[in-house]
C-alpha cells in the first residue's frame, strides 16, 4: 500500500508528519476492500462536504471541541464513548435471540429497552467520533468517513427497528437491527484501522525514548533567545527548549495528539501552541491545558552549565 499521510492540515492548519506505518501486506478481501476506499479520491467529495462544516462549527465552539476530544478526560472520549452501543446493541442481540419463538414480554421489553440505549449512545459516540475525525486529512479521513457512513447506515436500521417491533412487527424489527449490528461489527473493523494502523487516538509519543536520567548538554545558552522554540535530541528523546520570561523550560517536542514538532508552534505566555491543531502544553510541567490532545508531554529539569543549557527528565507527569 502506498503512503499515508495524516493530517497534513487540520482545522488550524499546520503540518503533521506522515504516519510510521507505511505499508500493509494485502492478506485478505476485507484489507483488500480498505485499500479501495484508501485509494478512492472520489470518497472526498462526499467527505469533504461533511469535514467543512464539521471544522466551522468546531472552530466556533473551542469549549464544545474541548468537550468531545476528551482533554478533560485524559482520553479520546470517542474511544470511551462506542463501548456503550455496542455492548447494548450486543446485549439487545442476545436477549432477542433468547426470546425467538417464546411469548416472554420482559424479555422483548428488555431487548427493546437495550437497542434504544445503544441508539442513544451510538448519538453521543458519533459526535466525538466527528470531532476526532476533522483534523484528518488523506486516506484516514476516507477511511473515517466510511466508518461514519456505516455507522450511520447501522443506526438507522436500529431505528427503524425500534419503530417495526413498536408497530408489532417483532420479527422484522430483528432482522433490521440484526442487519444492523453486522454492519457494525465491519464498521468498528474499521474503526480499529484508525487506531492501529493510523495512530489516531494514539499519544505520538508513546514509542519514544524517555530521555537522560543524569544532565547532559543540548544547547549553548545564548542560542535560546527569549521567546524562542528549539527542539534538540537527548539520548533518543525529542525535546523542545523554550525560553519564556527568562526561564529556559523542557518538554517533549512531539505533540502527543498527530506528532506535530511543538518547536514549530508559539509561545503563549507560559504554554506552547502546537502549529498543527493548537493544542496547548504547559511549560513548567509539560501538562496539557487544551486539546485535541488528551494526553501530557513528559517534563524536563534544566540548568546552565559553563554556558551550555542541560536537561534530564523529571520523572514529573509520566516521564521516564
Ligand atoms: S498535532 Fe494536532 S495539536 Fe499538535
Amino acid at each position: 500500500m502506498a503512503g499515508a499521510a495524516i493530517a497534513q492540515r487540520g482545522v488550524f492548519g499546520g503540518e503533521a508528519p506522515e504516519t510510521r506505518n507505511e505499508t500493509r501486506k494485502e492478506n485478505g478481501m476485507a484489507t483488500s476492500l480498505l485499500t479501495t476506499v484508501e485509494n478512492r479520491s472520489s470518497v472526498d467529495t462526499l467527505a469533504e462536504a461533511v469535514h467543512r462544516p464539521v471544522q466551522a462549527v468546531l472552530q466556533k465552539r473551542p469549549e464544545l471541541r474541548t468537550t468531545l476530544d476528551g482533554t478533560w478526560l485524559g482520553h479520546p472520549l470517542h474511544a470511551a464513548l462506542t463501548d456503550f452501543p455496542i455492548g447494548a446493541w450486543a446485549t439487545g442481540l442476545v436477549l432477542d435471540i433468547a426470546g425467538l419463538g417464546r411469548r416472554k414480554k420482559g424479555l422483548h421489553d428488555a431487548a427493546f429497552t437495550a437497542h434504544a440505549f445503544g441508539l442513544a449512545a451510538a448519538g453521543a459516540a458519533a459526535l466525538a467520533g466527528l470531532a476526532d475525525w476533522s483534523y484528518l486529512d488523506g486516506k484516514p479521513r476516507r477511511v473515517g468517513f466510511v466508518h461514519a457512513a456505516l455507522n450511520t447506515v447501522a443506526a438507522s436500521l436500529f431505528g427503524v427497528s425500534l419503530l417495526l417491533r413498536k408497530n408489532g412487527r417483532r420479527g422484522t424489527g430483528i432482522a433490521a437491527s440484526t442487519a444492523g449490528f453486522g454492519i457494525v461489527l465491519g464498521s468498528a473493523w474499521l474503526g480499529g484501522v484508525m487506531s492501529y494502523h493510523y495512530g489516531i487516538g494514539v499519544s505520538h509519543r508513546a514509542f519514544e525514548q524517555g530521555g537522560p536520567s543524569g544532565f547532559v548538554p543540548v544547547l549553548r545558552n545564548d542560542e535560546l533567545v527569549e521567546g524562542q522554540l528549539r527542539r534538540v535530541v537527548a539520548e533518543g528523546a525529542p525535546i523542545l527548549l523554550a525560553r519564556a520570561n527568562g526561564r529556559v523550560h523542557a518538554i517533549g517536542d512531539t505533540c502527543t495528539h498527530l506528532g506535530c514538532s511543538l518547536s514549530a508552534g508559539r509561545l503563549d505566555g507560559e504554554r506552547v501552541v502546537c502549529a498543527c491543531h493548537g493544542s496547548q502544553f504547559r511549560l513548567r510541567d509539560g501538562r496539557v491545558m487544551v486539546g485535541p490532545a488528551t494526553d501530557s508531554e513528559p517534563h524536563y529539569e534544566t540548568r546552565v552549565r559553563d554556558g551550555q543549557i542541560e536537561v534530564r527528565k523529571s520523572g514529573l507527569n509520566g516521564a521516564s
